[in-house]
């Protein structure tokens, strides 16, 4: 049976939890915050529960992937993950590398440390380790258990090993993983973070209203979701931690993030999460 460890439950690790639980995998899923492993807990179980009414799962496959899943506050609270560990806690530098810090001290000699971060440098996450070579990205797209895509990001010491047995597991899970090299952004965020700011700067200055800009992206460029519409449902605090890194990492002007995008999350108006963002969630 294989294991892996999930840190943070939040958006993003909850549904990998979710997906690497659903194919067979002993699944340890970790957060600081109790209260995000009870509701992480929660929606995987209402998105199996939709998944079984969909006809995708049967209810005895939903009840194995819960029974799989276990939670705690800590990577030793539960079973030792065996082979990897995948990283999806708060874009922040210093909270990632910390985190990398003690995943090195704590999993298993051999295991692949992977993080889901959106924007921050592989290379730099790997180097807080003594394993540089078992470290990469594995950038799940949100919603997980429903986006294709895995953005998978070899770090300057990233193995060839390291990398095919990562392509590997995404492939297992049904994914269809991409590679791409370590530079900011990567592609997703990189192509996307911009025309999601522009959105917002075209809001600010009273181009046209949140509902008109995604109308015009949705019904003009076939866009299923609009560029707002998608920044509530990335989180706006987590858009604006990834202009962030672009703007000073890449060192252009064109990334500064925008002021009303800083303005929004400093009112704690994050998007879905918090129930409002550029649109209303009725919470
Ligand atoms: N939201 C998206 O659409 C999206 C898409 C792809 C990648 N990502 C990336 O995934 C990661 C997580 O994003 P999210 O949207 O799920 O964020 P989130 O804010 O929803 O969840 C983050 C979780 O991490 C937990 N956490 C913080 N510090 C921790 C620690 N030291 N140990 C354990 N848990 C800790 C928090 O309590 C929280 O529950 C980020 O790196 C983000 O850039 C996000």
């Amino acid at each position: 049976m294989s294991r892996v460890a999930v840190v943070g439950a939040g958006t993003m690790g909850s549904g990998i939890a979710h997906v690497f639980a659903q194919h067979g995998w002993d699944t340890l899923l970790v957060d600081t915050v109790p209260a995000a492993l009870d509701r992480a807990r929660q929606s995987i179980a209402a998105n199996l529960d939709r998944q079984v009414k969909k006809g995708g799962l049967t209810p005895d496959q939903k009840a194995a992937a819960l029974g799989r899943l276990v939670t705690a506050a800590t990577l030793d609270g539960g079973n030792p993950p065996a082979e990897l560990v995948v990283e999806a806690a708060t874009e922040h530098r210093e909270t990632k590398f910390q985190i990398f810090r003690d995943l090195d001290r704590a999993a298993p000699p051999g295991a692949i440390l992977a993080t889901n971060t959106s924007s921050i440098s592989i290379t730099a996450i790997a180097a807080q380790t003594a394993r540089p070579g078992l470290v990469i990205g594995m950038h799940f797209m949100n919603p997980v258990p429903v986006m294709p895509l895995v953005e998978i990001i070899r770090g300057l010491e990233t193995t060839d090993a390291t990398t095919a047995r990562t392509v590997e597991i995404a492939t297992a899970l049904g994914k269809t993983p991409v590679e791409v090299r370590d530079a900011p952004g990567f592609v997703s965020n990189r192509v996307l973070m911009p025309m999601i700011n522009e959105a917002i700067f075209c809001v600010m200055e009273g181009v046209a209203t949140p509902e008109s800009v995604d109308t015009v992206m949705k019904l003009g460029m076939n866009h299923p979701l609009g560029p707002l519409a998608l920044a509530d449902l990335i989180g706006l605090d987590v858009c604006l931690a990834i202009l962030e890194v672009l703007h000073r990492d890449l060192g252009d002007d064109k990334y500064r993030p925008c002021p009303l995008l800083r303005t929004m999350v400093a009112a704690g108006r994050l998007g879905r999460k918090s129930g409002r963002g550029f649109f209303d969630y009725g919470r």
